[in-house]
């Protein structure tokens, strides 16, 4: 960002900073009462189940180990009509107060090295309003990220957990408020393709051609990073992972709050990414200053991770941009090699048995995971359905309550016979994958509503958005794979 830009983001700020909080303030303060209510009682729901399956445990059975400069309206003009709009600055105290709680608070700890508890603001906001309108309802929050505060706002893949990307104090309240292991290195959220000259050493040409194919979207990639990153992004690295998300409230909240935002998926380490505000609530309420809900992510899964670094340029992790659409592009691409550890699994031989504890999986891989354990069938159609079946019936009969993954072509073939399982849930049709892809973390979540210990999925095809589908599955099954055939 030159010194030219700068001034005149400096401008527009100081300009919506005269009167503009009014919109989102009416909005964050009334929304926010009942949804904590709402939130509370969620908790508390949670706990209970909790506590519940904690008691269980004791006796729970096995399963296998199984270049848009200008597009901002000229600040003058911006001004003007935040002026006309705006009622009454000093009506957010709600805002206000969680801005003041960035500024001062931080994220206290107290002696046991606890994290106090931060008043957490919501706004809900329509993706679909005008961009000035986007930047008034956002601007409490970029005030929020200006003063070192964490903001969970909606993209395109999931929500993710912001704040600004050179600003290493409200870095590491992400950290402290995910449980994420510092060297876990975090993504870089840009609204503009100019910006990644300032953030990276040299962008090769096949990036450029990424950027110019997906850019904003699911596409993440990663270059040599420049000094002006802090190290707490990288996790002390010598690259940086960046991104143009494309969605309205994401790029309006990068634009008002003058920085790249660094983003992590907004959910605590290990549980599934959020696809939904209330997701967010359910792990970080009361341990970042503020979310906006903007609605369900349309993608659903993750953003696709590649490494420009080298050559041929490598995918570390799949998502919504497809190594297919990426190859179409710019010629072969590697694939990591854990991935394809992550896809075969570790258990395919392993012996089902319905006694006795759980054993614990493969930590190294166990992400976006419910609280019940998930085991993946693979195989041929009707054997996988006729194995779910069978186990269901085993594990019923120990005891626990089984939940089913499958999509929408199967249905049927659990719902035959007398009683239907009420913890039975597809994924969707098969003919919409990127529909399955956005239904799989939701899905996943609401497990953990239930008292579902045990869930049975059934592997999905490996092609396109389907591998990016079975590469989160996988994980949240900590590999737990069985293949059918080799079963019988
Ligand atoms: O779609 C997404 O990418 C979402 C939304 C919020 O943008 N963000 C997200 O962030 O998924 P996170 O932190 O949950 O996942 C980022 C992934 C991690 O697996 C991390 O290890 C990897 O990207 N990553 C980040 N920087 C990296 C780097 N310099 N080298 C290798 N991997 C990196
Ligand atoms: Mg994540």
């Amino acid at each position: 960002m030159d010194d030219r830009n700068r001034e005149s983001k400096k401008n527009k700020n100081h300009c919506i900073e005269e009167d503009a909080s009014a919109v989102a303030s009416s909005t964050s303060a009334s929304e926010e009462e009942g949804k904590n209510a709402d939130a509370a009682d969620k908790s508390e729901n949670a706990d209970a189940a909790a506590n519940g399956k904690n008691a269980d445990a004791a006796e729970e059975g096995e399963i296998a180990d199984a270049a848009e400069e200008g597009e901002i309206a000229d600040a003058a003009e911006e001004c003007e009509k935040a002026e006309t709009r705006a009622k009454d600055k000093n009506a957010d105290t709600t805002a206000n107060a969680a801005i003041a709680d960035a500024t001062e608070e931080g994220q206290k700890t107290d002696s046991d090295g606890n994290v106090g508890k931060i008043h957490t603001v919501i706004a809900t906001v329509d993706p679909g309003s005008s961009k000035e309108e986007l930047l008034s309802a956002l601007y409490p929050f970029g005030q929020m990220i200006e003063k070192s505060g964490v903001v969970a706002f909606p993209t395109e893949t999931v929500y993710g957990l912001g704040a600004s990307a050179l600003d290493p104090v409200g870095i590491e309240k992400i950290f402290i408020a995910k449980g994420r292991p510092s060297d876990n290195p975090l993504i870089v959220h840009i609204t503009k393709t100019e910006e990644v000259f300032e953030l990276v050493r040299s962008v090769p040409e096949k990036a450029m051609k990424l950027m110019k194919a997906f850019w904003p979207g699911p596409l993440t990639m990663i270059f040599k990073k420049q000094k002006i990153i802090p190290d707490i992004v990288t996790a002390g690295g010598d690259t940086v992972a960046i991104r143009m998300p494309d969605h309205p409230v994401a790029k309006a909240l990068i634009e008002i709050s003058g920085v790249p935002l660094v983003a992590p998926s907004a959910n605590a380490s290990g549980k599934p990414s959020p696809t939904m505000a209330r997701h967010v609530l359910e792990d970080l309420e009361g341990k970042i200053h503020g979310i906006i809900d903007g609605g369900s992510s349309a993608v659903g899964i993750e953003s696709t991770v590649i490494d420009m670094t080298g050559e041929p340029p490598m995918l570390l992790r799949p998502g919504g941009i497809t190594q297919k659409m990426i190859e179409a592009v710019i010629g072969p691409i590697e694939r990591d090699d854990q991935l394809d550890e992550i896809d075969r699994g570790k258990s395919s031989k392993k012996k089902l048995n319905f006694s006795g504890k759980v054993r614990s999986p493969g930590m190294k891989y166990t992400h976006y995971a419910p609280k019940a354990q998930v085991l993946i069938l693979r195989g041929i159609r009707e054997k996988v359905i006729g194995k779910i079946k069978e186990l269901e019936k085993a594990y019923q009969k120990s005891g626990q309550t089984v939940g089913i993954i499958t999509v929408d072509e199967n249905l049927k073939e659990y719902e035959k016979g007398s009683c239907k399982n009420p913890y039975l849930r597809s994924l969707g049709s098969e003919k919409d994958v990127e529909k399955m892809a956005a239904n799989l973390f939701a899905i996943l979540r609401d497990f953990d509503q239930t008292d579902v210990k045990i869930i049975l999925a059934e592997a999905l095809e490996d092609r396109e958005m389907g591998y990016a589908i079975m590469n989160r599955l996988s994980k949240a099954a900590g590999q737990n794979i069985l293949y059918v055939e080799e079963e019988n």
